[in-house]
């Protein structure tokens, strides 16, 4: 029997029209959909945007993937992931595995392909790109994220603002993703480099509970929704004209 092929989707970042002619055909074709969420919590963003799509009773499955820093406990599961998946490809289904955003930026995807392509390199894969949260967080507020010769850099806001401190005046823009657990620290970290006013907070944008936040200070008192990203930019933002929350 020849094996399924695995479809990586990226199925965009909140708003259900952001996802691309090319996800919503592969959808309408697959006999199985897997998506990831922490293990404490079922629930997948992905899910919904994707059921619309999806042929008529096509199972889909939930895998955990333990939001934990331990390194032998994440490769663990992503490794049962992984075998779970190659499993049912086995079986010759045609399988997506759908991430929010883009399913090449920090993505549970990208560490359950490695494991596929270790485990079976048989396995034909084909990943299809989703438009990333921080593309439509811009668009959301009107404001290029580069231009002309500029840098942008991208960020995990998760250890804070220490990455950020290392390259503060060496990027024109930056990008933090994940930047809800330690928000007062990079906020901290854009106010010591005298770019507070030169940032902008968007959570769960496109998303139910929408908020644009140009105080960095609420984030410094309130820790933020999961669904945060703070874009800096040493020329500033075009945000004045747009709904700000805070
Ligand atoms: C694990 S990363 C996934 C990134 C995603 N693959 C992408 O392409 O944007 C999760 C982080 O992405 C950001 N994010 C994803 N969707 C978002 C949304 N709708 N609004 C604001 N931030 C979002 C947040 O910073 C969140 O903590």
């Amino acid at each position: 029997m020849t094996q399924g092929i695995l479809y990586g989707i990226g199925v965009g970042p909140g708003d259900p029209d952001f996802i691309t002619l090319k996800a919503v055909k592969i959808l309408s074709q697959v006999d199985m959909v897997f998506a990831a969420s922490a293990a404490k919590n079922s629930h997948s963003q992905a899910v919904e945007i994707a059921k619309p799509h999806l042929k008529a009773g096509v199972p889909i499955q939930i895998l955990p993937f333990p939001m934990t820093r331990d390194k032998l406990v994440m490769e663990a599961a992503w490794q049962d992931n992984a075998g779970t998946v190659i499993k049912v490809l086995e079986q010759g289904k045609n399988t997506a595995f759908i991430t929010l955003g883009d399913c090449m930026t920090y993505s549970t995807y990208g560490y359950v392909i490695k494991q596929i392509q270790k485990l079976a390199p048989h396995i034909e894969i084909c990943s299809i790109p989703g438009i990333t949260s921080y593309q439509a967080a811009a668009a959301r507020i009107n404001t290029p994220l580069v231009e002309g010769e500029q840098s942008l850099v991208l960020l995990s806001g998760v250890t804070g603002g220490d990455k950020f401190r290392e390259l503060s005046n060496r990027a024109d823009n930056v990008v933090f993703l994940k930047a809800y657990k330690n928000a007062a620290d990079i906020a901290k970290a854009l106010d010591e480099a005298g770019l507070a006013d030169k940032s902008v907070g968007i959570v769960k944008c496109g998303l139910e509970g929408e908020q644009i936040i140009s105080n960095m200070n609420v984030f410094q008192e309130k820790k933020p929704d999961y669904w945060t990203l703070i874009i800096s930019k040493k020329s500033g933002h075009c945000v004045e004209n747009e709904k700000k929350t805070e």
